[in-house]
């Protein structure tokens, strides 16, 4: 019994599993969200995060570009243009690692790339994870320790383990996908602040 359980189940953990479960849950509750709920519950997280000395100190800011019902992130990348941050977006290379990629201009150095992701154009240079100061992660949920759980792609967890020490983590979640306790998973990263529009969690 034990022997064909193992069979079944491959390289899969447990909590490999569990995930798998939550990420479509996530993704359910999140698509019942209206264009109004989430643009005015993104603008009180932009606003938390705007007011937080760790965005106001920073020079070079690494943040997710918002789709679907994610916490919205465009206007929040044009007001961090404006108060003249470097700032950077993900750019993926599928399969291997995710690069962060300074733009200037939020729609001539954006266009739309793996999985329809709004990325920065070919040809822009990537900066070194030790440059940024500030990440500000995505997730489909959030826990109250700064555990996540993102796509699936491992990408953010292996960002995180090349970022400076000095560097700050942020992670923005709609308070309905905050959970008290996340399965977590060795290679798991966690951030040091979770932001919704109700609390700041660090
Ligand atoms: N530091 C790492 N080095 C190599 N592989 C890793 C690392 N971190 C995660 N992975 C791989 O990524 C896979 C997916 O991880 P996980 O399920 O935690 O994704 P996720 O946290 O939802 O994704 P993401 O970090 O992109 O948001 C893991 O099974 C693992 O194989
Ligand atoms: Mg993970």
């Amino acid at each position: 019994m034990n022997r064909l359980f193992y069979q079944m189940m491959g390289n899969q953990s447990i909590n490999g599993m569990i995930k798998k479960e939550l990420r479509k849950s996530a993704l359910l509750i999140r698509s019942g969200f209206s264009a109004q709920q989430v643009a005015d519950a993104s603008d009180q997280i932009m606003n938390k995060l705007l007011k937080h000395p760790w965005y106001r100190q920073c020079s070079t800011l690494f943040i997710y570009v918002s789709m679907d019902n994610e916490v919205f992130t465009h206007k929040l990348i044009q007001k961090a243009i404006d108060d003249g941050k470097r700032v950077c977006v993900p750019r993926v290379i599928p399969g291997k690692h995710m690069e962060a990629v300074p733009i200037l201009n939020m729609h001539s150095d954006l266009a739309k790339g793996f999985f329809n992701v709004l990325e920065p154009v070919a040809g822009l240079p990537s900066v070194s994870p030790v440059e940024v100061d500030l990440v500000v992660v995505p997730g489909l949920l959030f826990d109250r320790e700064g555990y996540r759980i993102g796509y699936g792609g491992g990408y953010y967890d292996k960002y995180l383990t090349s970022i400076a020490q000095h560097c700050h983590t942020v992670g923005l979640i709609f308070q309905a996908l905050l959970i008290e306790k996340l399965p977590r998973e060795a290679h798991d990263e966690k951030v040091m602040l979770v932001i919704t529009e109700n609390e700041m969690i660090g």
